[in-house]
């Protein structure tokens, strides 16, 4: 009912879809791009087949629309701790709240992407899920939840639902797949996730002092020829290779040698070539831990793989795959049967400390090696830990740009202020070398925090040059470890308050980097703190003026 095959016109040209009585929307909330992407693709594919989506950001989404959409298919990304996309939190409180409007009329899909080690795993996508339910919408499919290896599962996921749409045209008389026409190839780059450039290092070195407790290093890497361009406040995926300690070790807990030949997607290659490029072999996910309880007789993993998500999570956490193989072998177990269980080794982002305004064909990045021991061992980050330890100056590291759209500075004339305690200080140098290069008016104030100010300060010459000649108005320093009392960036923050204060209402945009987990919550706090007392607000007023900020794209978060 509803649809009249009549009012086509597809010799005219005419979408097919603009004879449907349903209208098809993609939403899409992303912190990283992943989301974006599949997104993108989802509405491209859409669209190819004779449908005409709607595509939107959840970030720019008006929430009360809602009740005027029929089809809805959300694909949604969750953040480390089970929370929303930082973009999208302004949607979801609008969802979740009592002033969501009933969905009688509406059908919908969820697909939800996360990360299997963490105990939250999907939890955003979870959440709008039940929440459509509850407001009386139709699943269209039922949810998946998507690994980081999400993409046969996503593009499985797209075609079944776009087929189960078409399937309803073609059942109403609809000849939708006549209007298919070709998608038009994005003129994008050649390079991306799929297929990266390998930028030969210019320098890497180590930028705090001898007796700093850190090793942070600055990188500068060669993107000549590759064709790819970023903005400030744009991330590098950095398609890191596993080192040798580590293969070895997971080799030795098997007791495999490494030159054992395996078969990868129309390729074969040695056992440890196939270690060091292709997979996460130090955290294991829950489908390891269900796979490597197939293979052992072992009733104490066998009781962890199939129990509380939460004792499992807990046990993962303290064990990656080698700790597994070791505390429960599987003698003889072959080279095929480890792979089984392996997530496919996934790029790391680092934000970009560079602006291509001011250094053209380079990519810079400040890189903190992770470093820590596990069961007595030493244990690090893939992506860092290579940078700091084999990345020599002319060798080449695969990468490509991962867009941020929800991080980005505002027109010249706009004050902005910066907030980037350690590493999270990298978009900031980005910031400003645009703004010098555009030769931008607006006032810039960074707050920048370390442990240390004699052996931490991190680009120390560069803030110190931008403060005389511009674009940097004031910079606000934090070394936590140089007196007694620990000092943070919320702590000159509200130190500041009346100047913090008034720069918003003089319309200043408002940006952190770093930390997620304490540090992220900790100025978000300060910064309510700080509309309270300078504002002369309540608690709930000035929230409401932080979530203002957000919604209007003047609080911009990029942490990790
Ligand atoms: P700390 O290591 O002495 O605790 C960069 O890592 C800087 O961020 C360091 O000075 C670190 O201090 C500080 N830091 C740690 N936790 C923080 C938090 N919750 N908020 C702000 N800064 C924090």
């Amino acid at each position: 009912a509803g649809i009249d095959a009549g009012l086509l016109r597809a010799g005219e040209g005419e979408p097919v879809a603009a004879a449907l009585a349903r209208t098809l929307t993609i939403l899409y909330g992303t912190e990283t791009g992943n989301a974006r992407d599949l997104a993108k693709q989802l509405a491209a594919s859409a669209t190819e087949r004779g449908l005409a989506p709607k595509l939107a950001d959840l970030a720019d989404y008006k929430a009360r629309g809602l009740k005027d959409e029929q089809d809805l298919l959300f694909i949604v990304s969750t953040g480390g701790e089970g929370d929303p996309p930082a973009p999208a939190i302004g949607f979801f409180e609008f969802l979740e709240g009592p002033r969501a409007p009933k969905l009688p009329d509406a059908r919908f899909a969820v697909l939800a992407l996360g990360d299997s080690t963490y105990e939250q795993y999907c939890e955003a996508g979870k959440r709008v899920d039940r929440r459509m339910e509850e407001l009386g919408a139709t699943r269209l499919a039922e949810r998946i939840d998507c690994d980081i290896d999400y993409e046969e599962q996503a593009a499985a996921w797209s075609d079944a639902l776009l087929d189960r749409l078409l399937a309803e045209l073609a059942a109403a008389g609809s000849p939708a797949q006549a209007s298919a026409r070709p998608v038009t190839a994005a003129a994008s780059a050649t390079h991306d996730k799929r297929n990266p450039f390998a930028a030969t290092v210019l320098e890497n070195i180590r930028i705090v002092g001898r007796h700093s407790t850190k090793e942070t290093r600055h990188v500068e890497l060669d993107l000549t020829g590759s064709g790819l361009a970023y903005q400030p406040g744009d991330a590098l995926g950095v398609a890191a290779q596993n080192g040798a300690g580590a293969i070895e070790d997971l080799l030795g807990a098997c007791g495999l040698g490494g030159s054992e030949e395996v078969a990868l997607k129309g390729a074969t290659m040695p056992l440890a070539d196939a270690l060091r490029d292709r997979f996460e072999i130090s955290t294991a996910s829950p489908r390891f831990a269900e796979q490597w309880a197939t293979l052992s007789d072992a009733a104490e993993l066998k009781a962890l793989a199939a129990g509380e998500p939460h004792v499992r999570h807990a046990f993962l956490e303290q064990h990656h795959v080698a700790d597994i193989v070791r505390r429960f072998p599987v003698p003889g177990v072959g080279a095929d049967a480890l792979l089984a269980g392996l997530r496919p080794l996934q790029p790391r982002l680092y934000s970009l400390a560079s602006s291509q305004a001011a250094v053209g064909d380079e990519a810079h990045l400040t890189v903190a090696p992770v470093r820590y021991q596990l069961h007595g061992s030493d244990r690090g980050g893939v992506a860092s830990t290579q940078i700091a330890d084999r990345l020599e100056m002319g060798a080449t590291v695969p990468v490509y740009v991962q867009e941020n759209p929800h991080f980005r500075l505002p027109g010249d004339e706009v004050p902005v202020i910066m907030v980037g305690p350690g590493t999270g200080v990298a978009p900031f140098r980005a910031f400003l070398q645009e703004r010098e290069a555009r030769g931008a008016p607006g006032r810039n104030w960074l707050f920048f925090g370390e442990r240390n100010f004699r052996s931490d300060f991190l680009y120390q010459v560069e803030w110190q040059e931008w403060l005389e000649k511009g674009p940097l108005t004031r910079l606000d320093v934090a070394f936590s470890r140089d007196a007694g009392e620990k000092v943070y960036v919320q702590h000159r923050m509200l130190e500041r308050s009346a100047d913090l204060y008034a720069w918003l209402e003089e319309g200043a945009h408002f940006y952190v980097c770093g930390n997620a987990k304490a540090m992220a919550a900790d100025v978000h706090g300060a910064l309510i703190s700080i509309v309270e007392r300078a504002g002369g607000r309540t608690r709930e007023a000035a929230e409401d003026y932080v979530r203002e900020l957000t919604a209007n794209h003047r609080y911009s978060r990029d942490v990790y």
